[in-house]
């Protein structure tokens, strides 16, 4: 086990659940099992910051929280909200989680931007070497801009107009399942995403996150886009120990 020092947490709120757990910095992996509980019906910030409470007391931990949120988060306050309550938009972060986890530093960053910034330290050796575009491809498209490991935070390139058209609207692994499309037919569509991408932003790589990772095999080799396109190493630890390395750097966006 780590260094007391070197113990960190994190918290990943989605559209479903709420996890938690505790997390070796050096290592970059849980310690233990995560805690998952289904996130509130109406996902508002009161009712989610309840349950990220109860998770932070199923471990009875009392130091640093670094929270993920699908949103969003520039100066600490929501500025939107996917797949949650749109009663997020302008909430004060801090406050809010203050008085849900009471006195103790708290970090909110985007779900994507956690996700990256762990794939970075701790994920396949490309992700820290240049201009990345590290993306996460699941309900939504989340994005983290990564250069030399280091974020530039709130890209959101799911939500880039292509064709008139958010990206995420046609190339999401959501869509893919929703639209019952072949991998030879979804791999079209995010070709589509990744060359405006490439064509804007010029990256070093791509690193691509989410469950559809798993099987990158089956799509990856179909992607028409020159730049490499590598499946990230990290799956679905990546937002708690971004969280919890967030809140270690005091990193708040
Ligand atoms: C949201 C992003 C989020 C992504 C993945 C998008 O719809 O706008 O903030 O990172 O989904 O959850």
């Amino acid at each position: 086990m780590a260094k007391q020092e070197n113990v960190g947490f994190g918290v990943d709120i989605g559209g479903s659940g709420i996890k938690g757990a505790l997390v070796d910095l050096d290592e970059g992996v849980f310690i233990g099992d995560r805690h998952k509980i289904k996130t509130p019906k109406k996902s508002t910030p009161e009712n989610v910051a309840a349950v990220v409470a109860e998770v932070v007391e199923h471990f009875e931990w009392d130091g640093p929280v670094g929270i993920t949120l699908p949103a969003i988060v520039h100066g600490q306050v929501a500025h939107s909200a996917a797949n949650i309550d749109e009663s997020w938009v302008g909430t004060d972060l801090q406050e809010l989680f203050h008085a849900h986890l009471g006195d103790r530093e708290i970090s909110v960053l985007n779900d994507a931007d956690a996700a990256g910034v762990a794939e970075a330290a701790h994920g396949v050796p490309e992700a820290s070497k240049g201009a990345v575009i590290f993306l996460t491809l699941g309900t939504g498209i989340g994005s983290a801009l990564l250069i030399d490991g280091r974020l530039f935070p709130n890209t959101e390139l799911g939500h880039l107009i292509i064709d008139g058209r958010h990206a995420e609207h046609f190339a999401s692994s959501a869509v893919k399942e929703r639209e019952d499309l072949s991998y030879k037919k979804w791999a079209k569509r995010v070709s589509v995403a990744l060359n405006e991408y490439d064509r804007l932003f010029s990256p070093d790589a791509f690193i691509v996150g989410g469950g559809i990772s798993r099987k990158a095999d089956k799509w990856i080799p179909k992607l028409t886009v020159e730049t490499p396109v590598i499946p990230a190493d990290l799956r679905n630890t990546a937002g708690i120990v971004g969280a919890a390395m967030a809140v270690h750097d005091h990193l708040r966006p």
